[in-house]
């Protein structure tokens, strides 16, 4: 695992988009692993404005979202179907709707949707670069702390550590959905290239227990040792002090 500390978060998001850029131009019919949040605006922006400039053709490009918040539809504004389509699909000319898929939160039965968005990931995957953020508590996904190292997409009940993290994304604290589908640990892992990008102080000390080395359940993200192929970028903030 290699990690790089790309300075500012504004250089590390171009840094990104530049990489999810390449991977596009060479293979017009790649899968990515996208991820939401905080971390992602400014790499998506970027990108929106690389494709721009290029006119590069999306209409054969496959996403898989890792997560979605249970009991937000895509009109929901905290969703992250709304997210991804305010922030990316709807930025640019040329997505297929059907090729760009996130688990449905409002499903009438939510475990046979995890099933359905596994089973989905195995058909059509694998995943040619994952991107993925980090928790403060060292979540990838919503794989909270003590999620097993086989999960694959399943239901989650979310930390308080997240909810209160999340909760700026909502009008208050108690709008915060308690529960997530979410890719599992092992999905994440099926993916040939993951990329994780932490900006800020509050993710140092997730980032120095992810490159310590130790696997454990009690840091989700620690699990990516196990994996042949996977960056780290990160900027000043999120650089553990004793790797400055
Ligand atoms: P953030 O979330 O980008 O909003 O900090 C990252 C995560 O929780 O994985």
């Amino acid at each position: 695992m290699k990690i790089t500390n790309l300075g500012t978060r504004s250089y590390a998001s171009f840094y990104v988009a530049c990489e999810i850029y390449k991977t596009i131009l060479h293979c017009p019919t790649c899968k990515l692993g996208l991820a939401t949040g905080g971390t992602m605006v400014d790499i998506y922006k970027f990108l929106v404005d690389l494709l721009k400039r290029n006119q590069l053709d999306v209409s054969q490009l496959e996403t898989f979202n890792l997560d979605e918040y249970v009991g937000l539809d895509g009109t929901h504004e905290a969703s992250y179907r709304y997210y991804m389509n305010d922030i990316l699909f709807k930025q640019y000319d040329g997505f297929t709707e059907s090729l760009l898929h996130i688990p449905n939160g409002v499903a009438p039965d939510l475990e046979q949707e995890a099933h359905r968005y596994e089973q989905l990931i195995n058909e059509k995957g694998p995943v040619d670069v994952q991107i993925l953020g980090i928790g403060e508590n060292g979540h990838i996904g919503f794989n909270e702390p003590g999620t097993d190292m086989h999960s694959v997409t399943h239901i989650v009940d979310l930390t308080e550590s997240t909810i209160e993290a999340n909760s700026r994304f909502f009008e208050t604290r108690d709008d915060v959905p308690k529960q997530a589908i979410s890719m599992g640990l092992s999905s994440i892992l099926k993916a040939k290239r993951i990329i994780l990008v932490a900006f800020g102080e509050k993710k140092q000390k997730a980032i120095e227990a992810l490159i310590k080395g130790d696997v454990t359940k009690d840091v989700p993200a620690t699990i990516l040792h196990a994996h042949p192929n996977v960056e780290v970028y990160v900027d000043d903030g999120a650089m553990p002090d004793k790797e400055k």
